[in-house]
């Protein structure tokens, strides 16, 4: 609706916000103005910012800016002007990122930084209940009680370049074909030249690190599924108990935190609110945070103890691809450190794990040299009303993962299950109008797979299988199968996931879809 649409202005239409939050206190606020006989045009909690602000002004919108910042109850990030100081645009801040573009004659307000990549690389992040006056030529900040400070100016070392779409159609398409530069690169920064994992931040928290007794992670979306692939790798290697929440729910259920716990927050922007929410709930109990983000200077960020940067470079595209891979790798390299720090890991293995990984690049290109063959499957199956995906151990959260980028691109529901529960529910959902995918790559549970896969054929479900190279005895059973190269099953994850993107895109676009923003979705939800 028209009238919802920011900017909202107050009653006298002379002061207009733009908003980005959630004002928790806006009922009460509105009653109050109510009675100064304030008339309201929208539905929306930010129409009682410009109003309060208008309350307070006489004559200097700083001021009254500032006493509205102390009245203002929940998160927010806005942008205000006056026609009486045309000249001057105010933003401030509580809990909603807010970065201010630093350009030459001009600059800008965002959310996030690709926003104003292609304008400048300066940029400021302006801290929570900070707020700053921008004209033209300049900019100050200050803070709730009025004092200027001096702010940080960072700048943004990844290239404009990047965000381009080099010939691909989208920058889904994109990110999908970076991901293999993507895991060397990690690696590359991960790996002394004498083939050990060294990272600076890691090396220094050692002696804390050593005493961990459990890893929690949080995440939301689909850094929430790497999450869980991490569940498996720590469990793996380290040996420590793992759980891992859907932030959202971490954040209010009050969770038992014992000492020598480590979190780890997983997040490609490092604005999502739910994510930022669950790590002071968990700072609460005093523990220590590591960070897996991509974006340097997000809030995130500076809320860890520990930051590992995920060098994926700028994701567009609102669906993740590169961003979860890059996840990925960085949990394998921290679960290895980990194993090694903890005694869990001899020389031998390390060396095994580390040239597994150092494998993946060069077997996701295999797997990307082969989209044709995923188009075609997508062609064959994009009418299908329903699809079911099936995995088992460490490719269940891909299961999940792959029935996600499906339903945000294309619509069609798509449900991701542990394929060993199939039985206990989805089985009834099998018949000819469905498409099951199932991830039945080489691994101690294959022949539960294999199981699963005559079940759903059974049941004259349309079978898509993802399969390792030289499983000759798949086809015997499958009209339709990808092959993924042979790989450790522990890092398969990396190969899997790759086929599920491209199937996800290739149905998305055959519908007509516009994949890199599919409806009702954003790319960073820095609300709740
Ligand atoms: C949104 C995006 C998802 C993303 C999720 C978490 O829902 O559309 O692609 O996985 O947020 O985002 P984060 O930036 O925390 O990884």
């Amino acid at each position: 609706m028209q009238k919802n649409a920011h900017p909202h202005r107050d009653c006298n239409g002379k002061i207009a916000v733009v908003h980005n939050g959630i004002i928790e206190n806006y009922q009460e606020l509105k009653k109050e103005l109510e009675k100064d006989d304030c008339g309201f045009k929208s539905q929306t909690d930010s129409e009682v910012i410009p109003n309060l602000i208008s309350k307070f002004y006489k004559g200097d919108l700083k001021k009254a800016l500032i006493k509205a910042m102390k009245r203002l109850k929940g998160s927010y990030a806005l942008g205000v002007i006056s026609s009486d100081e045309p000249e001057r645009l105010l933003v401030a801040r509580s809990d909603s990122p807010l970065i201010i573009g630093l350009g030459k004659g001009e600059n800008f307000i965002a959310s996030d930084v690709p926003a104003i990549l292609k304008h400048t690389k300066k940029v400021i992040y302006l801290e929570n209940k900070q707020l700053a006056v921008i004209k033209k030529d300049r900019v100050n900040v200050f803070d709730l009680k009025g004092k200027e400070v001096s702010p940080k100016i960072d700048t943004i070392s990844y290239d404009v370049e990047a965000a381009k779409k080099f010939g691909f159609k989208d920058f889904m398409l994109k990110e999908i074909y970076e991901q293999p530069r993507v895991v060397s690169k990690i690696l590359s920064q991960w790996m002394s030249l004498e083939g050990n994992i060294r990272v600076r931040d890691l090396d220094l928290n050692k002696d804390f690190l050593k005493e961990i007794e459990q890893i929690v992670i949080v995440a939301c979306g689909t850094a929430f599924h790497a999450g869980l692939v991490g569940k498996y790798i720590f469990e793996s290697l380290v040996r420590l108990p793992v759980w891992v929440d859907f932030a959202s729910e971490f954040r209010y259920r009050k969770p038992i935190i014992k000492k020598n716990t480590l979190l780890i927050a997983i997040s490609q922007s490092g604005e999502t609110a739910d994510t930022l929410a669950a790590v002071q709930e968990a700072k609460k109990s005093k523990i220590k945070v590591i960070s897996v983000c991509n974006v340097l200077g997000s809030s995130l960020i500076r809320e860890s103890d520990i930051n590992l940067n995920t060098y994926a470079g700028p994701e567009i595209s609102v669906a993740s691809t590169k961003a979860y891979t890059a996840q990925l790798m960085t949990l394998y390299l921290l679960a290895l450190y980990l194993a090694r720090l903890k005694q869990n890991l001899n020389e031998d293995k390390l060396k095994k794990a580390i040239s597994s990984l150092e494998k993946v690049a060069r077997g996701q290109k295999k797997i990307l040299a082969r989209s044709r063959d995923i188009k075609r499957i997508a062609r064959r199956h994009l009418h299908f009303g329903a699809f079911l995906y099936l995995g088992r151990g460490i490719n269940f959260p891909n299961a999940l993962e792959g029935a996600l980028k499906l339903k945000e691109l294309s619509y069609i529901p798509a449900e991701g299950y542990a394929a060993g529960e199939m039985k206990h529910g989805p089985i009834a959902l099998i018949d000819e109008y469905r498409a099951v995918v199932c991830i039945a790559n080489d691994s101690p549970v294959y022949d539960k797979m294999l199981s699963n896969i005559q079940e759903g054929l059974a049941r004259k479900g349309k079978i898509i299988a993802i399969a390792s190279e030289g499983n000759e005895e798949i086809k015997n059973y499958v009209k339709e199968a990808i092959f993924i190269p042979k790989i450790e099953p522990l890092f398969s994850p990396l190969f899997a996931i790759i086929p599920l993107q491209l199937l996800a895109y290739y149905i998305a676009c055959l519908k007509g879809y516009d994949v890199d923003k599919p409806r009702n979705l954003a790319k960073s939800v820095t609300v709740e």
